[in-house]
């Protein structure tokens, strides 16, 4: 298995430009190649700072089709809403097309229905373009993302991977409704696997509050129940400094 790229960056606005280049030479890659560019966007601050700069860029993005690797159990509109977020800070602002972009259809009261709901959808948008799952995903198929763009949170989160959580032992499923205790709510999460498929998967980064978590996943002993990043095998990673660990565990 190949080892991720790993870039630090002194200061954000050079951690932005770099992710800013790689999305834009990824996404008419994928398009050249197959015509199409199909991206799994995550929530939080981090991935925010990178949508404002793509819309800002002014790159072609009619060929690319937005969808969301998780998001929160609220309506569209709610201030918590990932794809919100991703509306305000890209959509709307690049003039993506509706038919472009693809929300969860959130179900408050039968997350799980949303969750199976939303797995179809992928399905039918990906159709064969998919690739066979490995390890406990093996004899299935998994979406072939041409990126996935994933945040990290304190805990060693990734999209709504929750340590101690149960979609972190589903291995049959691209996209699930997740109960996470310590929030008391329900999330809608891609699984591992399905983040894994993808031919680019990137962790954007930043701040010193996630360098424990960093080092947990870059070097620490394997425990992915209580550090969830582990279970992701990422191309690239985009750190600013100061969340870089100084010493990576052994
Ligand atoms: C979510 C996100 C989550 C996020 C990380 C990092 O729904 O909260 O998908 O996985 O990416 O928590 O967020 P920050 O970059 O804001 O720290």
């Amino acid at each position: 298995m190949a080892q991720p790229q790993i870039t630090t960056y002194e200061h954000p606005d050079c951690f932005l430009a770099d992710a800013l280049d790689a999305f834009v030479t990824t996404a008419e890659q994928s398009v050249r190649s197959r015509g199409i560019c199909r991206v799994a966007l995550a929530g939080g601050s981090t991935p925010r700072r990178l949508y404002q700069s793509i819309a800002r860029s002014g790159v072609d993005l009619s060929q690319v089709q937005w969808f969301m690797g998780d998001e929160r159990n609220v309506p569209l509109d709610h201030e918590e809403s990932n794809f919100r977020m991703a509306r305000e800070a890209l959509l709307q602002p690049a003039g993506v097309p509706e038919e472009n972009a693809f929300p969860v259809p959130i179900n408050q009261d039968d997350p799980a229905a949303a969750a199976r709901a939303y797995e179809a959808t992928l399905r039918e948008q990906f159709g064969s373009d998919t690739v066979d799952g490995v390890g406990a995903g093996a004899g299935l198929v998994f979406p072939a993302w041409d990126l996935v763009l994933l945040g990290m949170g304190e805990d060693a989160h990734t999209a709504s991977l929750f340590p101690h959580t149960a979609a972190l032992d589903v291995h049959d499923r691209w996209f699930v409704d997740n109960w996470v205790e310590k929030l008391s709510t329900h999330r809608y999460t891609l699984t591992a696997e399905a983040i894994n498929s993808g031919r680019e998967i990137w962790f954007l980064v930043s701040g010193s509050s996630k360098r424990d978590a960093l080092s947990r996943v870059l070097g620490g002993d394997r425990d992915p129940h209580r550090y969830p990043s582990q279970l992701i095998r990422p191309t690239r990673y985009f750190v600013t400094t100061d969340a870089m660990p100084a010493v990576l565990d052994a």
